[in-house]
């Protein structure tokens, strides 16, 4: 056993995802009900005192530097609480698919920011520690939360809901990748679009009519993906509906695609019959706030 802090560093969901406008400094505003799962990484963080960052993760494929959004996050934490001598050492067990639009790397990178925290005796306030967040990334926010929020600006203007209860969840990895770059382009190239019924999504969620916010479900980057990939989408999504889903939609930028489901039942033969359609399957249940939330 390692020492240190072991953190779960859970996947994000995107109940529904609309982008209202480009900004000046090229970021979009956005308008997310946001809500985490137990799909989580593993993310186990130590103190050295070398001054370094030292990240390592179980696949050889995903860098170790300053382009791992860890890292990033280590030395913004190591900034802020005047630690400049200190170092951190992170191993992360991947478990979330990369680049899925599950939030993965922002969630490993808002566990770090929650150990370095908790190991270095809480010197800042959970205030900062959003600060830093939200410099380290969009969704990083949110994954320190976790939980059911809507979020604004960037992503990072975060408003507490009612908390959604722990569906099962189905998340389909098809045979495709998105960039996310690409997407925001193509939906600002657009001049008209169907939007999320965001106001309907967050009145149902609020009355806890989890049918009427599964059924509002909606994310604008599925109708700028090239004509192939949203049919594949489009497929996934209507074989777990049949297969007793409440509603279904790819997450974030994609390409993950999840249904949320009424009970253990369907959702696991749901997730066995996807198998043979999708690259990768994953059965969870929506989860709660994090614990590293309003430290
Ligand atoms: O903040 P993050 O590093 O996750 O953003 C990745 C990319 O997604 C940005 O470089 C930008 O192109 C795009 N993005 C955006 N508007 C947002 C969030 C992300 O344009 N609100």
């Amino acid at each position: 056993m390692s020492a240190g802090v072991n953190v779960r560093a859970r996947a994000k969901l995107n109940l529904s995802l609309d982008v209202l406008a480009k900004r000046p400094d090229g970021f979009h505003d956005m308008l997310m009900v946001m809500q985490s799962a137990e799909l989580c990484d593993d993310v186990n963080v130590e103190l050295t005192g070398d001054g370094r960052v030292f990240v390592a993760t179980d696949l050889p494929y995903i860098p170790s530097d300053e382009r791992n959004v860890a890292f990033k996050a280590a030395h913004a934490f190591f900034a802020a609480a005047d630690m400049s001598e200190s170092g951190a050492s992170i191993r992360i067990t991947k478990r979330i698919p990369v680049c899925a639009g599950l939030g993965g790397g922002s969630s490993d990178a808002a566990a770090v920011l929650c150990a370095l925290n908790e190991l270095a005796g809480n010197p800042l306030t959970a205030g900062a520690l959003r600060r830093i967040a939200a410099h380290v990334g969009s969704d990083v926010p949110f994954c320190v939360e976790g939980g059911t929020a809507l979020a604004e600006g960037r992503g990072e203007r975060l408003r507490d809901l009612r908390p959604m209860p722990a569906l099962d969840t189905v998340i389909c990895m098809p045979h495709f990748s998105c960039s996310t770059p690409e997407l925001f382009c193509r939906v600002d190239s657009r001049v008209s679009r169907c939007r999320p019924d965001t106001a309907g999504m967050l009145e149902a969620i609020e009355r806890a009519d989890t049918g009427g916010a599964a059924r509002r479900m909606y994310n604008v980057f599925e109708d700028v993906l090239d004509k192939r990939s949203q049919k594949t989408v489009r497929e996934i999504k209507s074989r777990l509906i049949d297969a007793g889903a409440l509603g279904a939609v790819m997450s974030g930028s994609g390409s993950a695609v999840f249904g949320l489901f009424p009970d253990a039942g369907s959702a696991g033969n749901a997730a066995e019959a996807m198998k043979s359609v999708c690259r990768e399957v994953f059965l969870t249940r929506l989860s709660e706030k994090n614990p590293c939330a309003g430290l």
